[in-house]
């Protein structure tokens, strides 16, 4: 794919997911009237909506003023499917980018169907949507790390000083971790708390017998592996932007992106 069609889809995920906010979910009454709050923290939930949708409204039209400046850059990128020795080939990068629009959706998408009072018709959609897309960015990271033991990953970019290198090192290493453990300890909380896992069409009975254990799967789920999240995965996105347009490193960002 062209590097423009990559700016221009990537900016229409995000004014999807700023529309969604903006659209229905403002119209929905939710926000005002959600389900009771299981916890006190529950509370920042409108907050988090808030703060997320107007990152991808503003991601969206910093992508699109980005395509505008490509616009005339048609060339097609010459990457073989394996990895390289300073770049990642096709197939890392269909995965790390597949994988990264699925998850960042899950975030918003989780945090308001748990909002969704109980007896609203949609909400067992969004409930099923949530755990399938979650299951097959299980099943696609599980594919990544087979793919990085076939296809050796390329070491940090030598423009990264020594402080960089370890933290990026310890960033990549956290997300793998967390690619993980956030659809294990969503699927941990379905089930002890005897509710069905869905792929699709494939409804999946809980494992096991009801238990209230499902309260400390829920409490990494809902509350602690989020929040470690927004701070890691904050610190790459930002760390990679920094690459490229404070340090003018450029080659550390073009490894994953273009
Ligand atoms: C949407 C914003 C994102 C941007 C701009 C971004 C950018 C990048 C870049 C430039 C690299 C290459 C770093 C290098 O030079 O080695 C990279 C690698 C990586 N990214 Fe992202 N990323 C994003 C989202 C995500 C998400 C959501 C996840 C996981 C949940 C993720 C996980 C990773 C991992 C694990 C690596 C290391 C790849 C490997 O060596 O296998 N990224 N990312
Ligand atoms: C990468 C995958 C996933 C991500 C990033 C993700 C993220 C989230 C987030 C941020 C929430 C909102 C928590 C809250 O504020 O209350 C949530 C809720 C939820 N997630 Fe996931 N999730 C993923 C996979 C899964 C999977 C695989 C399942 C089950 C099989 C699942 C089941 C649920 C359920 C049932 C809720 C709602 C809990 C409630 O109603 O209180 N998730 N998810």
């Amino acid at each position: 794919m062209c590097v423009f069609f990559g700016t221009v889809l990537a900016a229409i995920g995000c004014l999807i997911v700023a529309a969604w906010f903006f659209l229905f979910i403002l119209d929905s009454g939710v926000l005002e009237n959600p389900k009771p709050n299981q916890t006190p923290m529950d509370s920042a939930k409108p907050t988090l909506l808030w703060i997320q949708s107007v990152t991808a409204l503003l991601t969206g039209i910093f992508l699109l003023y980005v395509a505008n400046k490509q616009r005339n850059n048609f060339a097609v990128l010459d990457l073989k499917a394996k990895n390289e020795q300073n770049r990642y080939g096709r197939v890392s990068r269909i995965l790390h980018w597949t994988i990264a629009i699925m998850f960042i959706s899950l975030i918003p998408m989780g945090i308001f169907a748990s909002m969704i009072p109980e007896d609203t018709e949609y909400r067992n959609a969004y409930y099923v949507a949530h755990k399938t897309i979650g299951v097959t960015v299980f099943l696609l990271v599980l594919v990544r790390l087979v793919w990085n033991r076939i296809s050796k990953r390329p070491a940090l970019d030598s423009s990264l000083s020594p402080r960089e290198e370890k933290l990026a090192h310890r960033a990549h290493n956290t997300l793998y971790f967390m690619m993980l453990a956030v659809p294990i300890t969503g699927f941990m909380m379905t089930s002890y708390h005897g509710y069905e896992t869905y792929f699709f069409f494939w409804e999946m009975k809980p494992l096991w017998e009801e238990s209230p254990v499902y309260q400390v799967w829920g409490g990494f789920h809902k509350y602690l592996l989020p929040y470690i999240l927004y701070i890691v995965l904050g610190a790459h996105v930002l760390g990679a932007l920094k690459h490229q347009f404070i340090d003018k490193h450029q080659n550390a960002f073009k490894r994953m992106v273009s």
